[in-house]
């Protein structure tokens, strides 16, 4: 435990990293939950963000995750207009072995304690159906099932602002926003992969596909006979005449490997954490390849669960979602502006926003 304690303590109170308002540490003997709560920031609202169920080797390892991840939905959220902060939560175990109810519904007294501090969600190890059982103790959760007053699937929306992302890269490079006659890659066609495939087919792209599971690629080849799939995301990046990449399956897909070998022009997909490293952002730039900062064009699935909490309504989500592209133009301005890479002029706007709401407070 020592070496918990000594970690929490650094990143809260030293690390350059840290700045978090608040962490809470929880366990329920009975059900054998291990989880960490970690709040980021207020600044804008209550923290909003999901619970991660997984299987960490260590606790510590548990706590890291639960403090990068909640300080990564305060920038999420301030880029996607919402007035919510930064929040996330960790269930430390093998959810295949120990998820339960009772389980879940400890959990969900932990979640209520917060008196809405912080809003819990779906994330890696958590699904509808469980946001329906922890809401059984606490109202502050969404994401559930659509009888128990949720909005169901993210992806949707996910999907349609990932292609907004595209589009306002496509005006920024080549003066237009569309991706009409277009080669655009999709590594990853699955919940969020195979609805960005049917926008950009309909948008009038040629599209190139690649999946490790042969279903999720049938899919879409039986749906439209003209994409074309190759054999893994190694041959995707080095499609020729590739103008965009579209990461859509896991994180860190760009790295030292793969970011020289690219033949695209932009990157933009909906995978979390692409850059695998600090240091890969200006490794693009160098290379002269657009990207679109992650966090910024994924966003249309926490602007969907954040719209649950106010009764859903699927247009008043999607003209929420339709602003991505606004967004995204802005941060590429402003990157240009400030001679920046777009993810650090994202960031920058991010924490712009931050500052005001906290001015705003202090001032009021
Ligand atoms: N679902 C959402 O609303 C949402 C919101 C924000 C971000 N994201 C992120 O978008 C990404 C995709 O999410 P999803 O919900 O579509 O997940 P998913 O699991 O439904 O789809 C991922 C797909 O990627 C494939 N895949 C896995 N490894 C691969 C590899 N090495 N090469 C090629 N394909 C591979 C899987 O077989 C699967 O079909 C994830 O990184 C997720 O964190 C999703």
């Amino acid at each position: 435990m020592t070496d918990v304690t000594d970690g929490v303590l650094h990143t809260l109170f030293r690390s350059e990293q840290g700045g978090h308002e608040q962490v809470v540490l929880c366990q329920d003997r009975t059900s054998g939950l291990k989880a960490v709560i970690a709040v980021h920031s207020t600044a804008l609202g209550p923290a909003l963000g999901g619970t991660r169920f997984y299987p960490y080797a260590s606790e510590e390892e548990a706590v890291a995750d639960a403090l990068n991840l909640s300080r990564g939905m305060s920038y999420k959220n301030a880029l996607a207009g919402l007035d919510h902060g930064g929040g996330k939560a960790v269930i430390i175990g093998d959810p295949e072995k120990i998820k339960t109810e009772q389980l879940l519904l400890a959990y969900g007294r932990f979640v209520d304690s917060l008196g809405g501090r912080y809003v819990t969600a779906c994330d890696v190890g958590t699904y509808v159906a469980d946001m329906d059982v922890v809401t059984r103790e606490s109202r502050w959760v969404t994401g559930r099932s659509p009888e128990n007053g949720g909005a169901g699937d993210s992806s949707v929306l996910t999907a349609y602002g990932v292609f907004q992302g595209m589009r306002a890269s496509a005006q920024h490079l080549w003066g237009a926003p569309t991706l009409s006659g277009r080669r655009v890659g999709v590594a990853g066609v699955g919940k969020v992969g195979h609805h960005l495939v049917d926008h950009l087919v309909a948008d009038g792209a040629t599209v190139v596909i690649t999946d490790v599971r042969e279903e999720s690629v049938r899919r879409i080849l039986d749906r439209h006979p003209q994409v074309v799939a190759v054999a893994d995301s190694d041959a995707l990046i080095r499609t020729e005449g590739l103008d965009v990449y579209a990461p859509c399956a896991l994180g860190g897909g760009l790295n030292d490997q793969t970011v020289p070998a690219l033949t695209a022009s932009v990157v933009c997909g909906a995978a979390n954490n692409q850059l695998a490293h600090p240091g890969v952002e200006k490794d693009l730039e160098e290379r002269g390849i657009l990207y679109a900062p992650d966090y910024v064009v994924n966003s249309g699935g926490v602007i969907q669960v954040a719209d649950e909490l106010h009764g859903f309504d699927f247009d008043r989500c999607k003209a929420k979602a339709s602003k991505i592209f606004d967004t995204t133009l802005a941060i590429f301005a402003h990157a240009k502006e400030d001679g920046v890479p777009p993810a650090a002029a994202a960031d920058r706007l991010a924490e712009q926003r931050m500052a005001e709401a906290r001015g705003g407070r202090r001032g009021a």
